[in-house]
This record gives C-alpha cells, structure tokens and sequence, in this order.
C-alpha cells in the first residue's frame, strides 16, 4: 500500500485484557506506507478465546462512546486540528508474540458441511477431512467453532482452563475504550 499522506484511523479491538504495542507496530506500517495517522481508537470486544471475559461486548455502552469517537474525530477533521503528529502508547522492540496454543479440533457430530475450510482465514481445515485441523498453519483465532452450525468444534477443555485462570486477574475488571487524538 502507498498512503501518499492520506490521513489513517487506527483501531484496535481486544478481548478485555490489554492491546499491548498494537498502535506502535500500527503506526510503524501505516507510517512505513507512507500514511498520516491522524486518530486511534481502542474498543473492547468478548474476548473470542475465552468468552467470558468481557462478556457481550460491545454493549449499548460501548455503541454509544464508539459514535461519540467517531463524532469527535470528524469534528476535529473538518477543523483541521488532526496534525499528524500523534503520540501513542506502546513499546519498541514491541512485546514478543509468543503464539496461542489452542487449536481447534472437530468432535463426532461435525457433518462435514466444510464450512469452517471456507470460513478459515488460513486455510489450515481441508473441505474434505475438517478433523485434519493443520495445527502448524492454524492461527487460534476461533473463526471456525464460531461459525460451525454443530457446534462440533472446541479446543481442548484443559488448555482453556489453565488459560482462563491466568487471564482471570487481568480480564476480569472493565476496561474502557479509549480515543486518541
Ligand atoms: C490469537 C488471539 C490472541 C489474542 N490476544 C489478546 C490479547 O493479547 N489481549 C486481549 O485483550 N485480547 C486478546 N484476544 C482477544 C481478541 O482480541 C478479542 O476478543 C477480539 O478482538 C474480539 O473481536 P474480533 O473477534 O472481531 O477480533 C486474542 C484473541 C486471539 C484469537
Ligand atoms: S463447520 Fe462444523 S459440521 Fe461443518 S465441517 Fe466444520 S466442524 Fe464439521
Ligand atoms: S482457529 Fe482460526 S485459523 Fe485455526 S483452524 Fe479455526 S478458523 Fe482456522
């Protein structure tokens, strides 16, 4: 992508827990591209791992401080006060991705509709053996047990467990959608 200075409006959604150094390695790119970040908004969303932490989010709330983001920021557009210089949080060297280990796998009432292969970003379920899942390839990000209409796919109980228990301090309080401007 070649931004040629257009203006770019960053936005992250996370599961309640924290985006850590999204926006800097965001902003690096956009930058790298040649754009000019004029805004950022970080919005909370159910966390699409263990789902509950931050439990239906978006809610109302969320709605109505999401709209009053993007009210302020076309004001501040229009009136020419979003520089380009924008200071936001995060770090560099960014935090290390240490990968998910949840990958899931399909159970005895999947039907072999291939949907999760179509559905999967990755391409890493074949249409024609989606118990195959490629765990090498897959990326946990749980697209496929969302879309699977026998709900025949799961990670493994322990591993969510375990997870769930060292997420539980963090995830627990409501964070609050932030703007940047
Ligand atoms: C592989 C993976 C890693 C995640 N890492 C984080 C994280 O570091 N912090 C966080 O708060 N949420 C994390 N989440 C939760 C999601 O960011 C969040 O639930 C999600 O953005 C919900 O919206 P979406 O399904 O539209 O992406 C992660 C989810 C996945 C699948
Ligand atoms: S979506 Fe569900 S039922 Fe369909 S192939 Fe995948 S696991 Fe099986
Ligand atoms: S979790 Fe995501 S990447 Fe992994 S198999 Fe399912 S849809 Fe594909």
């Amino acid at each position: 992508m070649k931004g040629n200075q257009a203006g770019a409006i960053l936005i992250t959604v996370y599961g309640n827990r924290a985006y850590d150094d999204t926006f800097a390695e965001l902003q690096d790119v956009l930058e790298g591209s040649g754009f000019s970040c004029m805004a950022a908004v970080a919005a909370v969303a159910e966390h699409s791992i263990m789902r509950q932490f931050a439990k239906g989010r978006p809610d109302l709330k969320d709605k109505e401080e999401i709209l009053k983001f993007a009210a302020e920021i076309r004001s501040k557009m229009e009136a020419g006060a979003l520089t380009g210089e924008l200071r936001l949080p995060g770090n560099r060297p960014y935090r290390e991705y240490g990968g998910v280990p949840m990958k899931p796998q399909s159970g005895r009432s999947c039907i072999k509709c291939g949907l999760c292969a179509k559905e999967c970003p990755v391409e890493a379920i074949p249409y024609d053996r989606p118990n195959k899942t490629d765990t090498d390839t897959c990326i946990s990000c749980m697209r496929c047990i969302s879309v699977c209409p026998q709900k025949a796919r799961s990670v493994s109980k322990i591993l969510l467990g375990a997870g769930s228990m060292k997420l539980k301090k963090a995830c627990s309080e409501r964070k609050k959608n932030e703007l940047f401007v």
